[in-house]
């Protein structure tokens, strides 16, 4: 029988584009909740009343947990005092100066609303820094950027049509690299470093550790050839470290971007790096009415707080650790050729075979616990939380061994 969840689900395909304005978030199996009502610490809710452990924590911003009161009461205080003003509200340059206290690199600080958006800034600011017009891309790094051929247009999915609504002009000056891929790089900087404006990196999530050598030495090459490297910590900020990829293996980017994670799913993006580079934004143009919006700066401020007082950091290191350990213990055990690679704070589910892949992830929907091909933690996954979840996961592949539904 349908659920509540999907009838309303797919009554709104009538008026909202392919029911969701987030293409990942797009339900796909029947046993997906189809539409959300609520979450509270690890867990969400759907309409038709059912619980789940959320692994997907709205895609990665949800690095607290859901309704989390410091941060509810931060985003409420400001309420009372307004949303956005006409003038700098003081939040503006204290959250600036936080960020560049908590991320070593960060000189100055601008903010936007969105990652694909900030990371837009920075190829604007590199074009106009360089007097260049190329662009490396690594990763995904927002739809804005999907403009090359052989791009990604969702994190760790390559594109597999042709490319639409880019015109060749454009594409052209755009170029998608693979991670890690070393001489590739050289190959393509030895050929065209003179024109490149900037690269953009995403770290890959399945390879993350490849980033020790591979991220030093794209710092030298773009060096090297006058390119500015802009680091996309869109993810990894936060959750690897406070600084990121950056920060955890120790180089300096020009600019990086910064946004799910700073402020615990409120909207907001932070485009940061050299006092010389940001300091050129307002003057190219750069600009967005709902930049200093104080909610969300003050939901980033209560985060940063909330984030040294409590260890954050090595708690989701930690807690990343137990779960994914646990699950491919379970893929050992059971025969599920599959295991999920890279750091425990963003790992990725490398799956030998696609339908086992499914099979697997609508299992562990029907027994209440959310995947995505990225796995997220949060600091509201606890113990007790985390071994629910492997029982849960457990049930899961022995219903997936016995055909049971
Ligand atoms: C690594 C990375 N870069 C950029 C983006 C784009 O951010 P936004 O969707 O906020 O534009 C995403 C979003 O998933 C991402 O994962």
């Amino acid at each position: 029988m349908e659920t509540k969840g999907w009838k309303i689900f797919k009554e709104s395909l009538n008026y909202l584009g392919s029911g969701s304005s987030t293409n990942s978030k797009i339900p796909v199996f029947e046993e997906e909740p189809a539409i959300i009502v609520k979450g509270n610490g690890c867990r969400v809710y759907d309409i038709d009343g059912n619980e789940y452990i959320d692994f997907r924590c709205a895609l990665g911003p949800v690095t607290l947990g859901y309704n989390i009161p410091e941060i509810n009461s931060a985003i409420i205080e400001q309420l009372k005092n307004g949303i956005i003003f006409s003038y700098p509200h003081i939040l503006e340059g204290e959250v600036a100066k936080m960020l560049t206290e908590v991320i070593p690199f960060a000189e100055k600080v601008r903010f936007l609303k969105t990652g694909g958006e900030a990371i837009s800034a920075c190829i604007k600011i590199a074009r106009n820094y360089t007097k260049r017009k190329k662009i490396i891309h690594c990763g995904y790094n927002g739809w804005l950027n999907c403009f090359d051929v052989s791009g990604t247009v969702a994190p760790g999915i390559s594109r597999s049509s042709p490319i639409k609504g880019i015109p060749p002009e454009i594409s052209s000056l755009h170029k998608n690299l693979p991670w890690a891929d070393f001489e590739k790089w050289e190959k393509v900087f030895k050929e065209e470093g003179e024109e490149i404006a900037g690269v953009v990196i995403a770290s890959n999530y399945k390879e993350m550790e490849k980033g020790k050598e591979f991220l030093p030495f794209i710092r030298k090459l773009t060096q090297k050839y006058g390119s500015l490297m802009i680091m996309d910590e869109i993810v990894t900020g936060f959750r690897v470290a406070l600084g990121g990829v950056s920060e955890y293996f120790g180089f300096i980017p020009d600019l990086a971007v910064f946004s799910k994670g700073i402020a615990n799913g409120m909207p907001i993006s932070a485009y940061l790096g050299k006092s010389e580079l940001i300091d050129t934004a307002s003057e190219i143009g750069i600009s967005s009415t709902f930049g200093g919006e104080t909610l969300s700066l003050s939901a980033c401020k209560a985060v940063i707080e909330f984030y040294q007082k409590n260890n954050v950091i090595e708690y989701l290191w930690k807690t990343g650790k137990k779960m994914w350990d646990g699950i491919n213990d379970l893929f050992k055990k059971y025969g599920i050729k599959a295991e999920i690679k890279g750091f425990p704070v963003c790992p990725f589910f490398d799956f030998k075979n696609a339908e086992e892949r499914d099979l697997f992830f609508r299992k562990c929907f029907k027994n209440g616990v959310i995947f995505y091909n990225v796995g997220y933690v949060c600091y509201s996954h606890k113990e007790d939380d985390i071994k629910e979840a492997l029982e849960k996961v457990e049930k899961s592949i022995k219903e997936m061994k016995n055909g049971s539904v």
